[in-house]
């Protein structure tokens, strides 16, 4: 059969994921030492995976409410407060199957096909697909590493048309570690008043921040709350990735849509995850200290590594990933990376997976021990000075 006139055109003319191309080569070899994933290695601290434990043994093994079990609402409520200072009902908040799905019903629920949606470049690989399968435009905006990677009034004005539906706002940010400062976001938030755009933020990374100031979200800055989707969720904050659970929060108008598409699509998310949520909630604030102090150390230590092996590295302040520049050895970013990997065993991703702004850099996470991330930075800059000795 010819399976081309059967597929769906849009789906079937994306680019395949370029961070994955890297782990499929690297997987196929022995003893690669990887810079490359960018999950948390901690063990999802043992309370909370007792929680879901019992949840199972009280046999709780049925669907939830579509939009997530209320008591789990309630917390994520309290919990937005508490950390943020953000006010919310529970009325507004879906709880999906991870950030991911949060950002699809957000994007689904907001735009219309034609529509454009500005998505800042480099950041995480999903944006720009669901915005073409929903049958809307992606217009990217570059990001650049003089401003830190942060998205200036200049930029977004330049992009913003009559056709301009949604921002996608990614901070803290994967790949760079960039974050958005209040009063960086003062500064872009009258524009997205003056132009009634929405504004899609992804904020899965929030409790991860290093410098003195905290995470602010853009739904606290004035007027920007009612136009504003938030997407969490707990499998970067709790080490959770594999439970798959996140949320949204948003006006409720918008959180009816995004759920009767939820409704449609998933039914509810996870029940173990959602049980094991609310004690992550209540009783897990001291976990997260724990392995942003952690990620701080690491941070540290591979920052200054790339910055002494001669690839600048701007400081980042968030998430958990450094993206130093590979441009004074004067290959393209997938250069770098392949020829890294084969010859020392080393993965990471090149920048250009992350949008065209991205090339001349590589994402390097630093979710790995300390002997891990030591043995790569050894490497490397062996890497390195083979490469200028060769000149
Ligand atoms: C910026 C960003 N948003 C969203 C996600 C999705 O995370 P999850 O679906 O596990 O919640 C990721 C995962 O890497 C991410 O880096």
């Amino acid at each position: 059969m010819d399976y081309s006139k059967k597929l769906n055109s849009k789906a079937a003319a994306l680019k395949p994921s370029g961070i994955r191309k890297f782990f499929d080569i690297s997987e196929q070899m022995d003893n690669v030492i990887s810079l490359g994933v960018g999950e948390p290695d901690f063990q999802t601290p043992w309370h909370i995976r007792r929680a879901g434990i019992e949840s199972l043994e009280g046999g709780k093994t049925r669907y939830t409410a579509n939009r997530g079990m209320e008591p789990l609402r309630k917390e994520i409520v309290k919990y937005m407060k508490r950390r943020f200072n953000l006010t919310y009902d529970p009325n507004e908040v879906v709880v999906t199957v991870g950030g991911s799905e949060a950002i699809d019903l957000a994007v689904r629920a907001l735009v219309e096909p034609g529509d454009e949606v500005l998505i800042p470049q480099p950041s995480f690989v999903c944006y720009e697909p669901i915005v073409t399968l929903a049958g809307g435009v992606p217009v990217t905006i570059e990001l650049k590493s003089y401003n830190n990677f942060v998205l200036t009034p200049e930029q977004l004005e330049s992009k913003i048309t009559s056709k301009t539906k949604a921002l996608v706002l990614p901070y803290p940010s994967n790949p760079t570690g960039g974050i958005m400062l209040r009063q960086d976001l003062e500064k872009i938030a009258p524009i997205i008043k003056k132009h009634d755009l929405m504004v899609i933020s992804d904020e899965i990374y929030a409790e991860l921040t290093f410098g003195e100031d905290r995470h602010v979200s853009i739904a606290e800055i004035p007027d920007m709350w009612e136009r504003t989707v938030i997407v969490s969720g707990f499998s970067k904050t709790y080490s959770m990735t594999g439970w798959r659970l996140g949320y949204a929060l948003a006006p409720e108008p918008i959180i009816s849509l995004m759920t009767k598409i939820h409704q449609f699509a998933i039914m509810s998310a996870p029940t173990t995850s959602q049980y094991a949520a609310i004690d992550a909630l209540k009783n897990g604030d001291n976990d997260i200290k724990k392995m942003r102090n952690e990620y701080n150390a690491r941070r540290r230590l591979v920052v200054n590594g790339f910055n002494e092996i001669g690839l600048t590295c701007f400081e980042p302040l968030g998430a958990f990933y450094a993206f130093p520049s590979i441009k004074s050895t004067g290959l393209t970013s997938e250069e770098f990376c392949e020829k890294l990997l084969y010859s020392k065993k080393v993965a990471m991703v090149p920048g250009n997976a992350f949008g065209d702004s991205g090339e001349g850099f590589v994402r390097v996470s630093y979710c790995y021990s300390v002997e891990h991330l030591k043995e790569a930075l050894r490497r490397t800059a062996e890497f390195v000075k083979e490469l200028k000795d060769g000149e």
